[in-house]
Formats: C-alpha cells, sequence, structure tokens
C-alpha cells in the first residue's frame, strides 16, 4: 500500500467526521502489517472533552477487532496537513512505537515521519 493510497482512504473518510463545534474535521487511515485499514474520523461532543481524535479512533477499531500491529497511518484535515496531537502521539506509541506517520496538504506533497521522531522517549510500562 502506497502512502499516496493511504492518504486518500483517510481523506475520503473525513466525510463520517463528526466536528460541529470545532469544525475541524479529520480522517485517519491506519495500515495493519497484514496489509487490513481502517479509518477513524474525529467524534466530538457537547462535553468537549469527551471529543475523540481521528487517529485514536482508527486506532480503537483495529485492536478491538483484534489487530494490534501497525505499520502506517495517514492523516488528514479538512484544512490539509495534520499531524497527530500529543495523545494520539502516546497512544499509538502502545502499539506501533515504530509506526510511520503519514500527512500532507495534498497527495502530491505528503510528508512522512516516524513516530519514534514526532514522540521521543514514549511512555510504556
Ligand atoms: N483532532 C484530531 O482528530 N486529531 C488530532 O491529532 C488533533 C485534533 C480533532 C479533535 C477535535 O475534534 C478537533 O480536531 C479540533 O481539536
Amino acid at each position: 500500500m502506497d502512502n499516496k493510497k493511504l492518504y486518500r482512504i483517510a481523506k475520503e473518510s473525513i466525510k463520517n467526521s463528526y466536528a460541529p463545534f470545532s469544525n475541524f474535521r479529520v480522517g485517519a487511515a491506519l495500515l495493519t502489517k497484514d496489509g487490513k485499514i481502517f479509518t477513524g474520523v474525529n467524534v466530538e461532543n457537547s462535553s468537549y472533552g469527551a471529543t475523540i481524535c481521528a487517529e485514536r479512533t482508527a486506532c480503537v477499531k483495529a485492536v478491538s477487532e483484534g489487530y494490534r500491529e501497525f505499520e502506517k497511518i495517514a492523516i488528514v484535515s479538512s484544512e490539509g496537513e495534520a499531524f497527530p496531537c500529543g495523545i494520539c502521539r502516546q497512544f499509538l506509541y502502545e502499539f506501533a512505537p515504530k509506526l510511520m506517520v503519514i500527512t500532507g496538504n495534498d497527495e502530491d506533497n505528503l510528508v512522512a515521519k516516524g513516530l519514534s521522531e514526532l514522540l521521543p522517549e514514549g511512555f510504556k510500562l
């Protein structure tokens, strides 16, 4: 699965984002080691703190379906490039400290960074 294709899937998923409070819509596509893709969107809540980010939605969907090994995640927002927030970095680190994170303003201008670069010395019990 190439980065462009994964990015396109993330972008397509934005249509399902529920972001009536921030209007900042995010889509993510998480690729497992065996080639399965789980999408996720941000799901906001009237109690703002209950909001879940797109990256964690994708990860929770995968783990709850029995997938724990991940290769890459593509993320895109309604505003273009979107790197994961600190909580999502730590959340993804639990399962995939070597994850590749892909984002960008469009599919011809993608940025790819390792989670180890985005979250040096992540926490693990
Ligand atoms: N958001 C994500 O979905 N992923 C991130 O990594 C950053 C923030 C969402 C949460 C909220 O719905 C909106 O973006 C604005 O913070």
